[in-house]
């Protein structure tokens, strides 16, 4: 994963090299002719198009999923793994034969907000393309343009493997009906345009909701809009970004919301795992506006649970004596890291004290962490983020949910007890 955002990000500095605007050849004869003139204005129109097609396809994330570890940017072949099977992105450079070079702007538009092939067979909405018909016909007509201004990479698309029956395609009609509504974002009138603004990357390009919701075996958002969900085929929990007890930003300044969502880290959270590589690949490159249009949004989203702590356990003599053995191995393997507190240390490692990702009802993603270690996301600010080593060859499942309920318990935090079938079923089901 790691090495896919490394080579992500040295992918996108070489297309940023590409975009580069080269300006125009001196003219020899001093002055431009008039059709020299539009021709020139038409050339500069064209390229503001792409840069800003080449901004919005970053928002977009569609590299994330469109390229391979290693490989040639936008040209697919990422595996995608989901409850119905594993998808093989496909190619979206514009060579003639494997990616998209014959399509056209109404074929991408109906892609992207309708879930259209250029066939018009319907695609599997593991595209996200039910959030991304939000995005304005301008603005996918310019990642349209930007996408065709790429060298076209000549690398054919590996079938999908999905499962019967989700392999036929045609059932999708009969999903569309059922879960798909398309429509550009309306702007809310009585909010302001930054709050506008805001909702649009999130709800559209951001395809915050693609992750942050639950969704039925289908794979259709059951409609608790960023209310948190476990994410399809694998094993994190992306929080309730509308639950103070998760992972609501409600109540937080609107600086930190920003520092959080364009670096990964602030005082009160750092983000791990794919929402480390969402940050990465994407979050980081906001424009200030943008990001600070997004937080107002985050903000503004209600904090439907009040600010009560998770359910403690009952302390009787065994859990004491289970909480005492968690200390042990908090002391021995963890406080040099995260401080004897829970405190951790500003911008290197993250408190655990008050940290909402530790006590979430769901242990999922604490367990990950310990199991498989982790990083803060790679930024432009941060090139070389400090991580944590992997537990899972450390620990045993017994020590790891001793430590993990320690940690749930400790220092004011308050959170069940997590067992070692929890620890176990997620080892076998991590990938
Ligand atoms: C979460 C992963 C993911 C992201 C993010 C994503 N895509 Fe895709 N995309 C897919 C998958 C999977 C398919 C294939 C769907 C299918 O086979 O029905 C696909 C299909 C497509 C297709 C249809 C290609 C064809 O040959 O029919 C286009 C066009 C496309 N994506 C463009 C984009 C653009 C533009 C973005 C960014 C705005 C983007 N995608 C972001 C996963 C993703
Ligand atoms: C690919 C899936 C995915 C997408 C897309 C995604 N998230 Fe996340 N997000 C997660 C996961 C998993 C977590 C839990 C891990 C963590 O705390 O970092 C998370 C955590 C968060 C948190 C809480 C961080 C913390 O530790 O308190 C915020 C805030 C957040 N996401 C906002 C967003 C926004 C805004 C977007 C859209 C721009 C977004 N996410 C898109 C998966 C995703
Ligand atoms: C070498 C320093 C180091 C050690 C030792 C260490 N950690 Fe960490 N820990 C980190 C860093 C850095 C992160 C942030 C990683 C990330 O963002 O994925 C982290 C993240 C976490 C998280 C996720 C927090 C969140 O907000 O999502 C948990 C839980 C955690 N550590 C628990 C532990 C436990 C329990 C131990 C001992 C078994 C431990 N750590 C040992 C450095 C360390």
């Amino acid at each position: 994963m790691k090495l896919f955002t490394v080579a992500a990000l040295a992918g996108l500095i070489s297309l940023g090299i590409y975009l580069v605007p080269k300006s125009p050849p001196p003219d020899p004869m001093g002055e431009e002719s008039l059709a020299g003139k539009t021709s020139s204005i038409a050339n500069q129109q064209a390229q503001d198009q792409q840069t800003r097609g080449a901004y919005l396809a970053q928002v977009g994330n569609c590299m994330g999923c469109h390229t391979v570890q290693g490989g040639r940017p936008y040209a697919g072949g990422h595996s995608l793994a989901t409850s119905i099977g594993t998808f093989i992105t496909p190619n979206i450079t514009p060579d003639e034969e494997t990616g998209i070079g014959l399509w056209n702007e109404q074929d991408f538009w109906r892609a992207l907000h309708d879930g259209k092939a250029r066939d018009g067979s319907p695609l599997y909405p593991a595209f996200p393309y039910t959030d991304y018909t939000k995005v304005t016909r301008e603005d996918t007509n310019a990642i349209f343009a930007y996408l065709q201004s790429l060298p076209a990479v000549k690398q054919r698309n590996s079938p999908s493997r999905i499962s019967f029956p989700f392999n036929v395609r045609p059932l999708l009609y009969l999903w569309r009906v059922l879960f798909f509504t398309e429509g550009v974002y309306q702007p809310e009138p009585a909010k302001s345009d930054e709050w506008n603004r805001g909702a649009y990357l999130v709800q559209g390009l951001g395809h915050c909701n693609a992750c942050h919701t639950t969704r039925n075996p289908l794979g259709a958002s059951q409609g608790n809009i960023l209310g948190g969900g476990q994410i399809m085929g694998s094993n994190w929990y992306a929080p309730s970004l509308t639950s103070l007890q998760e992972a609501s930003t409600s109540d937080w300044p609107i600086g930190e919301i920003v520092q959080l969502l364009t670096t990964g880290l602030s005082s009160r959270a750092v983000t791990t795992g794919p929402m480390a590589d969402v940050v990465s690949q994407s979050l980081q490159h906001l424009a200030a506006s943008d990001a600070r249009a997004v937080a107002t949004y985050l903000k503004s989203l209600p904090g439907s649970a009040p600010h009560s702590r998770g359910v403690a356990p009952e302390l009787t003599d065994e859990v004491d004596g289970q909480l005492r053995r968690g200390g042990e191995i908090y002391e021995t393997h963890c406080q040099d890291c995260h401080g004897s507190l829970g405190q951790g240390a500003p911008s290197v490692y993250p408190a655990l004290a008050g940290n909402r990702g530790v006590t979430l009802a769901s242990p999922v993603n604490a367990i990950r962490s310990i199991l498989n270690g982790g990083y803060a996301p790679v930024t432009a600010s941060n090139p070389r983020p400090y991580g944590m080593p992997p537990f899972a060859q450390v620990l045993h499942d017994e020590e790891i949910a001793l430590v993990l309920s320690y940690i749930r318990n400790a220092w004011g935090n308050r959170g069940s007890l997590v067992t070692a079938v929890q620890v176990d079923r997620s080892r076998k089901g991590a990938q």
